[in-house]
C-alpha cells in the first residue's frame, strides 16, 4: 500500500481553512478517487493561537512558512499566503528547489514570476499547480490544459474579477453611483478595504496574463496586459442608464486573442455587451470564462471565483492530480518550447466603440462633433443626444461601427480641442459574440 501523500498548508486565510475542511471531510472521497490518502503533516500562518472555523491542533505548527519546505517528510507545499514577492515567492522558489511539489493559489505571483518558477519545477521534476489562481472554483486552467488540449485556441475571454461584475451588477439593477456600491460592498465583505487590485483591473490582468500563456503557448508577460488595463473606477451611473438604453450591460472584461499571423492582443477594460449574449447573464459575483477552440469551437465555463468553498476545491483537485502522478508541463508545454509573444499593433486592433460626451447645448456642435468622426474615417451607428443634467451640458452618445483603436484616438484628440466638448465622459468597447 502506499504510503500517505504529505502536504504543508502555509496560509490559514479564508482559502486555507476552507482547504483544511475539504481534506478533513471529503478524506475518503480523496483517497477512492486518487487510489491515496492525503495527510496534512504542517501548517503555517501568523497566528497559531487565532480562532478558526476548522481544527488544526493535530498539525504541526511552523511560525515561518519558508521553513516548510524543509520539512523532509513533505510531499508538497501548498502556498496560499499571496502576494507578488515575499514571503509567499520565498517559500515556492524555496520550496521547489527542495525538490518539493507545489500547489497555489496564488496569481500575482505566477503572472509575474511563472516562467522562473516553472523552469524550475522542470529542472527539479516536480509540478507546480495553480487552477485556483485563475477565475477560482471554475477549472479554467484544466479546461485549457486538458479538455482543450488538441486545439489552437483563437481566443479566451470573461469575467474574471467577482467584486467587479458584483459591483457592476448592483450599479446595473440598482441606478446606483460606483462609490455608493464599492462601499456597501465592501461593509458586506464582498470587496476588500483595500480594493485597488479589483476594481483597477490589476487582479483580472493577473489572471488574464496565465490564460493567455496556456492558450497561446507564450511566456507569460504581465507588463503588456497592465499597459491595455482599465478599471471600473470610470463607470458612470449615467452610463449603465445609457447602456440601457441600447439594451447593452457593462462588464469588466478581459480578453485574449490570437490572429491568423500568430499576433496576441490582450486586455482588461469595461465593455457594453449585449444583453442578448450569454455573458451578459453573469452577473453578482459569478465569473465566467469563454474558450474559443478551431475544433471544439466555443466552451464557456461558469461559476464562483473566489470564496473559501470554490478556491478550496481547485486547490484540493490540483493535490489530487499530483497524488496521480500528473506529470503535465507547468504552462501546458515545456519552458523551452514557451514562445515570447508578438502583440498586435494596439492602433489596429478595432472593434465598435461607445463615446459618451458632455458639451455645450449650442448651434454647430453636432456638425463639430461628426466631422471630427468623419474626417478620420470613423461612422456613427447609433446617436443620442439627451438633457440627462437639469440645467447642466448635455450628453452626446455615439456607438461606432468597427473602426481602429487608432483612428479612435485621433477622433478623441480632436473632440477634446472643441470649444463645445466639456468633456469625453467614457469610451468603452461594445463586444459582440
Ligand atoms: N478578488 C478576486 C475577485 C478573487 O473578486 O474575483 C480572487 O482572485
Amino acid at each position: 500500500m502506499q504510503t500517505p501523500f504529505k502536504i504543508a498548508i502555509a496560509g490559514l486565510g479564508t482559502v486555507g481553512q476552507g482547504v483544511v475542511e475539504i481534506i478533513q471531510k471529503n478524506a475518503v472521497l480523496i483517497e477512492q478517487r486518487t487510489g491515496r490518502k492525503v495527510e496534512i503533516c504542517a501548517v503555517s500562518s501568523f497566528s497559531a493561537s487565532k480562532k478558526r472555523a476548522v481544527e488544526i491542533s493535530q498539525y504541526k505548527w511552523v511560525d515561518n512558512a519558508a521553513q516548510l519546505a524543509d520539512l523532509a517528510d513533505v510531499d508538497c507545499v501548498v502556498e496560499l499566503i499571496g502576494g507578488e514577492n515575499g514571503i509567499a515567492h520565498e517559500l515556492v522558489s524555496h520550496a521547489l528547489d527542495k525538490g518539493k511539489h507545489v500547489v497555489t493559489a496564488n496569481k500575482a505571483m505566477v503572472a509575474r514570476h511563472g516562467l522562473k518558477l516553472a523552469q524550475n519545477a522542470e529542472f527539479k521534476n516536480v509540478a507546480l499547480k495553480y487552477e485556483a489562481a485563475v477565475a477560482g472554483g471554475i477549472p479554467a486552467i484544466k479546461t485549457l490544459m486538458q479538455g482543450l488540449a488538441a486545439n489552437n485556441i483563437k481566443s479566451v475571454f470573461g469575467i474574471l474579477n467577482g467584486t467587479c461584475n458584483y459591483i457592476l451588477s448592483e450599479m446595473g439593477l440598482s441606478g446606483r453611483g460606483f462609490d455608493d456600491v464599492l462601499k456597501e460592498a465592501q461593509d458586506k465583505g464582498y470587496a476588500e478595504a483595500d480594493p485597488t487590485f479589483d476594481v483597477d483591473g490589476i487582479d483580472s490582468a493577473h489572471k488574464l496574463c496565465i490564460l493567455s500563456a496556456l492558450a497561446f503557448g507564450v511566456k507569460p508577460d504581465l507588463d503588456n496586459v497592465l499597459e491595455a488595463t482599465s478599471g471600473i473606477r470610470g463607470v458612470s451611473a449615467l452610463d449603465f442608464k445609457i447602456a440601457e438604453e441600447l439594451g447593452y450591460k457593462i462588464k469588466l472584461l478581459g480578453s485574449a486573442h490570437q490572429n491568423d499571423a500568430g499576433e496576441i492582443a490582450q486586455m482588461v477594460a469595461p465593455c457594453l455587451v449585449h444583453k442578448s449574449a450569454q455573458l451578459a447573464s453573469v452577473d453578482g459575483s459569478f465569473n465566467a470564462v469563454f474558450f474559443d477552440g478551431d475544433f471544439v469551437d466555443q466552451v464557456v465555463n461558469v461559476g464562483r471565483g473566489a470564496g473559501a468553498g470554490p478556491t478550496a476545491s481547485a486547490v484540493v483537485a490540483d493535490i489530487m492530480d499530483i497524488m496521480r502522478g500528473d506529470e503535465s508541463a507547468v504552462f501546458g508545454v515545456k519552458t523551452r518550447d514557451l514562445q515570447g509573444a508578438k502583440w498586435i499593433d494596439a492602433s489596429q486592433n478595432d472593434d465598435r466603440f461607445y463615446i459618451h460626451l458632455s458639451v455645450d447645448d449650442k448651434p454647430g456642435v453636432m456638425a463639430n462633433i461628426s466631422s471630427a468622426l468623419s474626417t478620420h474615417g470613423l461612422s456613427i451607428d447609433e446617436l443620442i443626444q439627451r438633457h440627462y443634467h437639469v440645467d447642466g451640458p448635455v450628453s452626446v452618445v455615439m456607438t461606432t461601427h468597427k473602426t481602429a483603436r487608432g483612428s479612435l484616438d485621433l477622433v478623441l484628440e480632436k473632440l477634446k480641442s472643441l470649444e463645445s466638448v466639456i468633456s469625453i465622459d467614457s469610451v468603452f468597447r461594445i463586444i459582440k459574440f
